[in-house]
């Protein structure tokens, strides 16, 4: 008898994922430390003492998450040899979106021309790609779509409070994105780990303009539009918290890290990379770091460095790569991926 076409109601129809394509786009204009330090009370000596950072991109006046994410979709589509219109779903992680609602992805949408996807936003801070991988794994893996574009875009120059020394060295813009597709690959992401915890959201959030606070007068004098951060607390729970979601995902993909060929953090800060490094037994050549130049980018900073690590040869075919992230919420995760694409 044949197998039915149509899964019977209740039928699992899993497929592995794989990562098709990736891109990035950082905008042009450059902020170094020395021109930081023309702003508050900093030195080059501190910020890169402190995070490994030594420039960080800024976005034009009329550049929006959208239009950044946009060109890293379009480069992640070049790379997976496909059309917009091959995309059935879009998601854009961001804590930055163009504007509380339509989407950012719904603005992607239009910018690409993918009038056969359905799109929606991720909030999920630096993990958020991460989270939105997971979301469009399962969505291919079930069935539901065949291919989906996802994408991680800030603009968080606009986010910092430029009088806060504490933060406002710490963020850049820029966006990257992947091309997500079943293509009957034996693995592509093997397994994934994700987490949170709304107990700690004070220690990071931008609390002005929604619906706890909406933007008054008030919430700005408070300077409440502007992102807060208790950075040694955060430190603290990023390193916990990011080895542990990279060991759950290295176990669930039955694997170890001596597995591990190429490493991809959340760029937070170098030292947080450091510390992981150490208790996850990794040696350093293993850790793709662009901290230096683009400084912490937020749901960006996964993609970003997964897109450069492939176009610099550091990801080849039949490599492990591990995916680690951790951001505000508080939110982490991690994903086990053999590149399976030249
Ligand atoms: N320049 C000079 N001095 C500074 C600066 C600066 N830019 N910023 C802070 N300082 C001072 C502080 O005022 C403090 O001075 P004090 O001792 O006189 O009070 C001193 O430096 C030490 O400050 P700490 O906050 O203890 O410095 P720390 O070593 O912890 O580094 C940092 C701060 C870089 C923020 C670090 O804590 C960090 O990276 N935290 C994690 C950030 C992170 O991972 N974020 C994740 C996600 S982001 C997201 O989801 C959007």
């Amino acid at each position: 008898m044949n197998a039915p076409l149509i899964p019977p109601a209740g039928a699992r129809l899993l497929r592995t994922v794989s990562i098709a394509g990736t891109g990035a786009y950082i905008p042009e204009k450059v902020l170094t430390n020395a021109d930081l330090a023309r702003l508050v009370q900093t030195t080059d000596e501190w910020i890169v003492s402190r995070t490994g950072m030594k420039e960080r991109h800024m976005a034009r006046p009329d550049e929006a998450a959208s239009d950044m994410g946009a060109a890293a979709a379009r480069q992640a589509l070049a790379a997976a040899g496909l059309a917009p219109t091959e995309v059935g779903l879009i998601i854009c992680a961001s804590i930055t979106p163009d504007m509380p609602f339509p989407s950012t992805a719904c603005f992607v949408q239009r910018l690409l021309g993918a009038t056969n996807a359905y799109g929606f936003d991720i909030t999920a801070a630096c993990s958020g790609f991460i989270y939105a991988a997971e979301v469009a794994k399962n969505a291919i893996a079930t069935g539901s779509v065949d291919t989906a574009l996802i994408i991680g875009a800030e603009r968080l120059t606009g986010a910092v409070d430029w009088e806060d020394r504490t933060t406002c060295v710490l963020f850049g813009d820029g966006a990257g994105a992947a091309v997500l597709r079943a293509q009957g690959a034996p693995h592509g992401i093997r397994s994934s780990i994700l987490g949170s915890d709304g107990r700690l959201a004070e220690l990071l959030m931008l609390p002005g303009g929604g619906s706890r606070h909406p933007t008054s007068l008030e919430t700005i004098q408070q300077r409440l539009h502007y992102m807060k951060m208790s950075g040694r607390e955060v430190f603290k729970h990023a390193v916990t918290k990011m080895i542990e979601a990279a060991q759950t995902a290295l176990q669930r993909a039955g694997l170890t890290i001596d597995d591990v060929d190429v490493i991809i953090p959340h760029q937070a800060n170098l030292r947080i990379v450091e510390a992981i490094g150490q208790r996850l037994g990794a040696p350093k050549e293993k850790y793709f770091i662009n901290i230096e130049k683009y400084g912490n980018i937020s749901a960006a900073s996964v993609p970003v460095a997964l897109d450069e690590a492939v176009r610099a040869g550091r990801i080849k075919k039949g490599d492990t790569v591990l995916l680690i992230a951790f951001g505000g919420g508080f939110t982490w995760g991690s994903m086990v991926v053999e590149w399976d694409r030249d």
